[in-house]
C-alpha cells in the first residue's frame, strides 16, 4: 500500500503520456510550446504497462486517470489502455484529453476498456477559444466531446478554467451547455502550474466567485459533503431555466483538499511525484533500466508516497510554483 506520514492513503494514479500538446492555453503554456522531453527519455509503452501493473498488483492502486500533455498525442494510448485494462486486478481507467481527436478515438478508447473522459473546454466563443488556446479548434473539440458521449464514455466532464477578463462571463453558458447534453461541467480553480508564471492570487477566479455566478442563473443545492469523499469537487444539484443536473466546483486555490488527497503521479518520463505541487520526484525510469525487479519499484515507489508533504501550501507566503508545469506532470 502506498501510505503517507499524515494517514492517507494513495489509491489514484495520474500518468502523463507525454508532455506535449495540440493547444496552448495560457494557464499551462505559454504560446511557443516548451521544450519537450526527449524521446529516450520518455517511458515506452512497455515500461508504462509495467508500471501501472506494479501499482495495481502490489501497491492498491484502483483508479488510474491518463493525462498529459495531450494524452491523445500519444500513438500507443489505444494498446496501453487495452493493456492496462486487462490487468489482475482491472483499475478503473479514465482519461483527461482537450478532446482533440477525440471524434475519431473515443470508440476505439471505450472499446480498449476506458472507463470515463474529462474533457477541458473553457469557452464556446471560437474568437476566445483561439485567444486562450492559441489554436482555432474549438469545432474539434465540442466533436470529441459528443463522440464521447456516444461512445458511452460516462459521465462525460468538462473541466473549466475561468480567468477573468477573459472567459469569466462564460459560466453560466457553459454550464447551459453541458446541461442540455448531459455532461457535467466541473469549474476548476486556477492554479500556479504554469511556465510562464503569470497566476495571481489576486485576480485569480475563486470557487465562490464561480458559484455567485452560477447562482445568478441557476438554484444550486449542495450535495452532502459525505458525498464528495477523497473527489474534490464541491458537488451541487442544480436547476434553471427549464435545466436540470450537477456541477462541480473545485476549490483547489481557496478551500484545498489535501487532507482527503488520495493520489500520486507518473510523470511521462517516469518520476513519482507525490503531488502536483511536489519539489522532489523519484526516479522509476531509472531503476526500471537498471534492472530492478517489481518489489523493488514498488519500495522505491512506496518511499517516494511516504515523503508526501500535508498541503500544497499555495496560500503560504513561502510558497515556490514547482519546477515542472502542469503539461510535464499530468493533470
Ligand atoms: N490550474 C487549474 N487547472 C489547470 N489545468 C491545466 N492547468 C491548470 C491550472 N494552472 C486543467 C486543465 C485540464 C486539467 C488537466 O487540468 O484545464 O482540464
Ligand atoms: Fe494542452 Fe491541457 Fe495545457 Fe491546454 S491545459 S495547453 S490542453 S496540456
Amino acid at each position: 500500500m502506498l501510505r503517507d506520514g499524515h494517514g492517507r492513503r494513495a489509491s489514484d494514479l495520474r500518468v502523463s503520456l507525454t508532455d506535449r500538446c495540440n493547444l496552448r492555453c495560457s494557464y499551462c503554456m505559454p504560446p511557443e510550446g516548451l521544450e519537450w522531453l526527449p524521446k529516450p527519455e520518455l517511458l515506452t509503452d512497455d515500461e508504462v504497462v509495467r508500471l501501472v501493473g506494479v501499482g495495481v498488483r502490489d501497491l492498491g492502486i484502483t483508479e488510474v486517470r491518463y493525462t498529459g500533455g495531450e494524452p491523445l498525442l500519444r500513438r500507443g494510448l489505444v494498446d496501453i489502455v487495452a493493456r492496462t485494462a486487462a490487468l489482475d486486478p482491472a483499475p478503473e481507467l479514465s482519461l483527461t484529453t482537450n478532446g482533440i481527436g477525440l471524434a475519431r478515438l473515443a470508440a476505439p478508447l471505450r472499446a480498449a476498456g476506458l472507463a470515463r473522459v474529462n474533457v477541458s473546454l473553457d469557452t464556446l466563443d471560437r474568437d476566445v477559444f483561439r485567444k486562450l488556446a492559441h489554436r482555432d479548434r474549438l469545432t474539434d473539440v465540442l466533436d470529441g466531446l459528443e463522440a464521447a458521449a456516444s461512445a458511452g464514455l460516462t459521465p462525460v466532464k468538462v473541466n473549466a478554467v475561468l480567468m477573468r477578463g477573459v472567459n469569466d462571463d462564460e459560466a453560466v453558458p457553459l454550464l447551459r451547455y453541458c446541461l442540455e447534453r448531459g455532461y457535467e461541467a466541473r469549474f476548476i480553480e486556477q492554479m500556479p502550474l504554469d511556465a510562464q508564471h503569470g497566476w495571481q492570487r489576486a485576480t485569480m477566479v475563486t470557487a465562490d466567485d464561480v458559484h455567485a455566478r452560477l447562482a445568478e442563473a441557476f438554484t444550486l443545492t449542495p450535495l452532502p459533503s459525505a458525498d464528495r469523499g477523497s473527489a474534490p469537487a464541491e458537488r451541487f444539484a442544480v436547476e434553471g431555466g427549464g435545466l436540470r443536473g450537477g456541477v462541480g466546483i473545485i476549490a483547489s486555490v481557496t478551500r484545498p483538499f489535501c487532507g482527503a488527497c488520495d493520489r500520486v503521479r507518473l510523470t511521462a518520463d517516469g518520476q513519482v511525484r507525490n503531488c502536483l505541487f511536489a519539489r522532489e520526484e523519484s526516479d522509476l525510469r531509472a531503476a526500471l533500466r537498471g534492472g530492478a525487479d517489481d518489489a523493488e519499484i514498488a519500495e522505491r515507489w512506496a518511499a517516494a508516497v511516504r515523503g508526501k508533504k500535508a498541503g500544497h501550501g499555495i496560500d503560504d507566503p513561502s510558497f515556490l510554483q514547482p519546477d515542472r508545469p502542469m503539461s510535464a506532470i499530468g493533470g
